[in-house]
Parts: C-alpha cells; sequence; structure tokens
C-alpha cells in the first residue's frame, strides 16, 4: 500500500504469505502491475503446514504444557478450516472423543462426513475437557460461556489472534474469584460455584507461545520457504507479467517443490529431479518434456496469465552449497537470463530450503 502512494522504481513484484495479507492486497491487484504470489494459496502450504504441521504442533503442545493424557478426553474444535482439520484429526488420532464446531455448514458436513461429532456450540462446551479455537474470528469464547465450561476444562487457542478466545473478558467475569499461574503457559480461574478452568499460553497460539514453543516442524516450514523461493526466484527473473498480481503460486512452482520435496525424502518413486541432465524436466512435471515433447512454442509478448507447466522448461543446475544439483524451473521466455541474472543469487539447501548469497 506505502508502494502505491509513492512507487519507486526496480520493483519487480513479491510474494504474500497470509491470508490476512491477501485480502488487503487482492482490492489494489489491478493497480499494483506487478506479480504478487500469495504463498498461502498454494495447496501445498494449505495441506502440509496449515493441516498436517498446525494440526501436530497444536497437539504436540498441549501434551507438553500440560502433561495430561488425551486419550478418552473429548475435546471440541472450533473451526474446521485447513487448520482445524488437522488440530481434530491429530487429536483423534491421540484417542480423543473429538467434536467440531464450525459455523459453516457445508464445512460442518465435512466435518461430519469425516467422522466427527459436529454437536451445537453449548453442548460441545458442556462435554469439552478440553476446547481448541482454530477459527480466525474474534471472540469465539467469552465470558458468557463460563458457565457452560465442565469444571476443569482446558482452552486453548490456535488460531492468529489472541482473541479467539475473549480472555479479558474471561477474566473480569463476576464469576471468576481467584486466577493464578499455576504452571509455566497454565493460568487456572477458579469461579464462585467452585469449578476451575485452565487457560494455555493466555489465549496466544498455543503452538507457538507459553514454554519452549517449537511450532511447526522443520520440514513444513523448509515447504514454506521452498514455495517463497521459487516465487521470489521466478518474479526476480521477469518471468510473471502484471497479470499475476495477488495470485496463487503457479502450478508449476506446486509441482517443482512437491517433486523436489519427495526426491529429497527418497519418496518420489520416479527419477530423481535433482541431477537430472539438462533439458529434462522433473518427475510428476506435465512439462512437455516429461513426455518426450517439444517444448510449446511461447507467443510473443508478455505473459499476463497464469503460468502453467507447459510454459516451463528445465533450466542447467543452479548454484547449489553442499549438495548434489537441484533444477529449475522457469518459463522459457527467461530461461536465457536466469542462470546470469538471478540463478547465481540462490542457493539451494539440501532440505529445501534457499536462501539468497
Ligand atoms: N497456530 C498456527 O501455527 C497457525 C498456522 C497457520 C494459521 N493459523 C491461524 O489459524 C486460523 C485458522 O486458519 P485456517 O487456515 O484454518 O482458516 P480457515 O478460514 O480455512 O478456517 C476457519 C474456519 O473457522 C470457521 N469459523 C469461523 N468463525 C467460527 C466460529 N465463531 N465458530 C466456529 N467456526 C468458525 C470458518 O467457517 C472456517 O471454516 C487463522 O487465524 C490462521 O491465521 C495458525
Amino acid at each position: 500500500m506505502r508502494y502505491l502512494a509513492g512507487p519507486y522504481p526496480g520493483l519487480l513484484g513479491g510474494t504474500e504469505e497470509t491470508t490476512s495479507g491477501r485480502m488487503r492486497l487482492r482490492p489494489l491487484a489491478a493497480r499494483l502491475g506487478v506479480p504478487v504470489l500469495v504463498i498461502n494459496d498454494s495447496p501445498i502450504k494449505q495441506f502440509a503446514e496449515n493441516r498436517h504441521a498446525v494440526g501436530q504442533s497444536v497437539l504436540e503442545s498441549y501434551l507438553r504444557i500440560t502433561n495430561r493424557m488425551t486419550n478418552g478426553r473429548q475435546v471440541a474444535v472450533f473451526g474446521y478450516g485447513a487448520c482445524g482439520k488437522g488440530v481434530a484429526a491429530n487429536f483423534r488420532n491421540a484417542c480423543a472423543s473429538v467434536a467440531v464446531v464450525e459455523i459453516d455448514p457445508v464445512t460442518r458436513l465435512e466435518a461430519s462426513l469425516d467422522g466427527f461429532a459436529v454437536p451445537g456450540r453449548e453442548e460441545a462446551l458442556r462435554t469439552a475437557d478440553v476446547v481448541i479455537t482454530v477459527t480466525g474470528a474474534e471472540a469465539v469464547i467469552t465470558g458468557e460461556d463460563l458457565g457452560l465450561l465442565k469444571d476443569g476444562a482446558v482452552l486453548l487457542n490456535a488460531g492468529h489472534f489472541p482473541r479467539e478466545i475473549a480472555v479479558d473478558e474471561l477474566a473480569s467475569a463476576p464469576a471468576v474469584v481467584q486466577r493464578h499461574e499455576a504452571a509455566d503457559g497454565i493460568e487456572t480461574f477458579r469461579l464462585d460455584d467452585g469449578r476451575s478452568f485452565h487457560l494455555l499460553t493466555r489465549g496466544h497460539m498455543a503452538n507457538l507461545a507459553g514454554p519452549r514453543p517449537l511450532g511447526n516442524s522443520i520440514e513444513s516450514m523448509d515447504l514454506g520457504f521452498a514455495l517463497q523461493a521459487r516465487c521470489l526466484e521466478a518474479v526476480a527473473a521477469g518471468s510473471l507479467g502484471g497479470g499475476h498480481a495477488v495470485v496463487p503460486v503457479p502450478k508449476f512452482i506446486d509441482e517443482l517443490v512437491a517433486t523436489s520435496f519427495l526426491d529429497l525424502c527418497g519418496r518420489s518413486g520416479t527419477t530423481a529431479s535433482a541431477g537430472m541432465a539438462p533439458g529434462s524436466t522433473a518427475p510428476g512435471s506435465t512439462a512437455p518434456g516429461a513426455r518426450g515433447q517439444r517444448p510449446a512454442r511461447r507467443r510473443r509478448g508478455r505473459p499476463t496469465g497464469p503460468v502453467d507447466s507447459r510454459t516451463t522448461r528445465a533450466l542447467g543446475s543452479t548454484t547449489l552449497r553442499g549438495t548434489r544439483p537441484v533444477r529449475m524451473y522457469v518459463p522459457s521466455r527467461a530461461a536465457a537470463s536466469v542462470p546470469s541474472r538471478v540463478a547465481n543469487r540462490f542457493t539451494v539447501l539440501r532440505a529445501g530450503a534457499v536462501s539468497s548469497e
């Protein structure tokens, strides 16, 4: 937005990591005139980071902070987006009995067909031993819910803002007669009727706050950073047109990152992209070379629409440090200029993370 107020020369474009950032940028897309790729809209970010990694790390954080068992516990997960799906699945896998509270009926149906109970919020709160919010919305749990909470309930938030559980409202409710730090990351509230409940990490994201927060797994972050780096690489190569303002990660980058990660894990089941001969294409890629075809001829002019893998072709190995070469794919139009202008400025590390030299 500052850039629109005072554009500066030489900006080639950029990336936006988050959903909230995308929501602010999208109305400005027509005026930006440079590519801006939204990492959060990549299916890889959605399932690898938001679903699997957040789900896993929220469970890990609950166990680490509380030292409580999950087996047989009633867990209510508020929100069944990508993150909520992962949280619900991980707690179910840890032998908890999981209910999903979701305001969107279609998503609620999905949760039901995924095998979760989908009670109303009041019923869920009355029966839950553990209440987890992961909605992105404010005031999902408020002071008005105090009368519903089961004695000893644990409340934790995994959504972005520490307002999903209205902590201030809970703390100042007349029914709260005592509040104390029971352990690192656990605050206990005692109510006038003798019940108590426990709030983890003061309502901040429990997997990123509290004692020794580890957050998402290294591998899932590698995937996210690899998406970032590959998108910036494509932007820096000038291979994406202004029509790419505030669009999802191009499919060929998703395919490249997915293939590279599988290769690194030795799970691709096909020839690894790393170390392949120049001119050949990545396994799993739909790039023409993968099927022995000639790369499609490109039309003249700057590309403005989404770039798919048909418009890409393999380059030689990029500059690599301490590992076997990892191949880089960019639209063929920019391919000739990339090794000198851009490729040498990137180092692809073995685990997939990329850093600029
Ligand atoms: N903890 C982490 O490490 C981490 C990582 C990534 C994202 N996040 C955050 O987690 C939150 C959820 O992310 P997401 O990608 O799953 O979002 P999403 O938009 O895909 O899903 C949110 C879901 O919550 C539902 N919802 C909204 N208000 C609700 C309410 N009052 N009660 C019940 N359901 C409600 C929506 O209908 C939607 O299905 C966001 O705030 C996001 O920023 C956290």
